[in-house]
């Protein structure tokens, strides 16, 4: 599906964001693998966390629906059941590497992954190497990438470190260190969102961190209570960057989650002069599945380009490329250090980003681990391929916007992945 977008004349009102993507899929992973039945409020309902309803239905869960309310009855922590066939991930990296890790547990049982063609070119060695070393068997296609054998065994604790900070490596590893035999460490070279560990605290289970290292002590059972599910920041993201581009916007977002690991983009967007009042994690208020929440409340302004070095990366990770196209509209230069790990989500955004945007008028130019974008006081317009990437296809939509001449995204369906309503809440926001 190709859409147009015309240059908007100010965006104003006020919507909730939609539920969080990272932490739908961790409840609806959790809830399968607890003893009681979890009610979950508010999930998020796209393409990527009905993946994860449909693999734990297949691995014996039971799950029930009724409209934004889920209620998960799990198999518990050692009794996942082999399913018939592979298992379909989809789209959702995040499913990829986070289910191997309670799959790893399941002894003497296994289990296939695999998912889309995007799928296909994520690298799963990542999570392959730690999980093996705890005992389990795993297979990759070359060794690297889906279709994923998962063999379950009795697993060892270990303490590992990470290559690259990454939250799904990090929460993978976690997950099986449930079912192994004692405390496992993981050390991450930089920090990666954290709320894996936050929903395990939740949960009952032993964990605590020092540093850049977390340490989870085996569990018999999970017990939690009822979930609500937060706004999600990745996803506000996009009306934040419309919000702050598009002249005579003022907008405010509910229920937005600030935990302290997502929070780079807004970072860096302040550093830039961006306009963005909100309580950033602040987690003195009442806590939402233990993430603070806030509204914010975002204008207008006039844009500064900012350098983001590499161990801010992790916590702006899936909003850099909304960095690029705020760069093209700031005053000097912006660069990114540090984010070879674009390269490889649902498609290479650094290229996509270069390219994209410099169709749209940018100069822009790729790194060998970013990019650098020098700020010609906005964009001109012309069309843009999502390559089949959500916020490849909703960056693409916000550039049109804030564009002089429009823009058409091509594969724009792609927004599904992670925020279906995506059109709709522009649509009342530009109305
Ligand atoms: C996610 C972590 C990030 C992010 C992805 C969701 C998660 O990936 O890009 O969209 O839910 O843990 P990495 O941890 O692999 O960087």
């Amino acid at each position: 599906m190709n859409t147009r977008f015309e240059p908007a004349r100010g965006l104003s009102g006020a919507l909730r964001a939609p539920a969080d993507k990272s932490i739908s899929h961790r409840a609806a992973l959790l809830g399968a693998m607890a003893s009681e039945p979890l009610r979950i409020e508010g999930y998020l309902h796209a393409a990527d966390t009905d993946s994860t309803l449909a693999a734990v239905q297949a691995l014996g869960a039971l799950v029930e629906v009724n409209g934004d309310a889920v209620v998960v009855r799990g198999t518990g922590l050692r009794e996942a059941r082999e399913p018939d066939g592979p298992i379909d991930v989809g789209n959702a990296g995040t499913l990829l590497r986070l289910l191997p890790g309670w799959l790893a547990a399941q002894e003497g049982r296994s289990f296939t992954l695999d998912g889309d063609e995007s799928i296909r070119r994520r690298p799963v060695d990542r999570i392959a190497i730690p999980l093996s070393q705890m005992g389990a068997e795993l297979r990759a296609r070359e060794g690297r990438f889906a279709p994923l054998e998962v063999h379950g065994a009795r697993l060892r604790a270990i303490s590992y470190e990470l290559d690259v900070a990454s939250a799904q490596v990090k929460s993978c590893i976690l997950l099986a260190a449930l079912a192994a035999d004692g405390a496992t460490t993981v050390g991450e070279p930089a920090r990666s969102r954290d709320h894996t560990e936050r929903l395990l605290l939740r949960a009952g289970v032993a964990i605590h961190r020092n540093g850049r290292h977390v340490t989870v002590v085996n569990a018999d059972e999970l017990l939690l209570e009822p979930l609500q599910i937060p706004g999600d920041p990745s996803s506000a993201a996009f009306l934040i960057a419309a919000g702050v581009l598009v002249p005579h916007s003022r907008l405010l977002i509910r229920d937005v989650g600030v935990n302290w690991t997502r929070t780079g983009f807004l970072r860096i967007l302040r550093r830039m002069q961006g306009i963005v009042l909100g309580d950033l994690e602040d987690e003195s208020g009442e806590l939402v599945a233990e993430e603070p929440v806030s509204d914010l409340d975002v204008a207008h302004g006039a844009l500064e380009g900012t350098v983001v070095e590499a161990e801010e990366v992790p916590l702006a990770i899936d909003e850099l490329p909304l960095v690029a196209l705020l760069g093209c509209f700031a005053e000097g230069e912006t660069v990114v250090h540090g984010a070879q790990e674009l390269r490889v989500k649902e498609s290479d955004r650094i290229a996509g980003v270069v390219e994209g945007l410099g169709g749209l008028g940018a100069d822009i130019e790729a790194t060998h681990d970013g990019f650098v974008v020098r700020g010609t006081g906005g964009l001109r317009g012309g069309s843009i391929d999502a390559h089949g990437d959500h916020r490849m296809a909703m960056m693409g939509a916000v550039a049109g916007l804030a564009s002089r001449e429009g823009v058409e995204v091509i594969g724009m369906d792609a927004a599904a992945v992670s925020y279906p309503g995506f059109l709709e809440d522009l649509a009342e926001l530009c109305s």
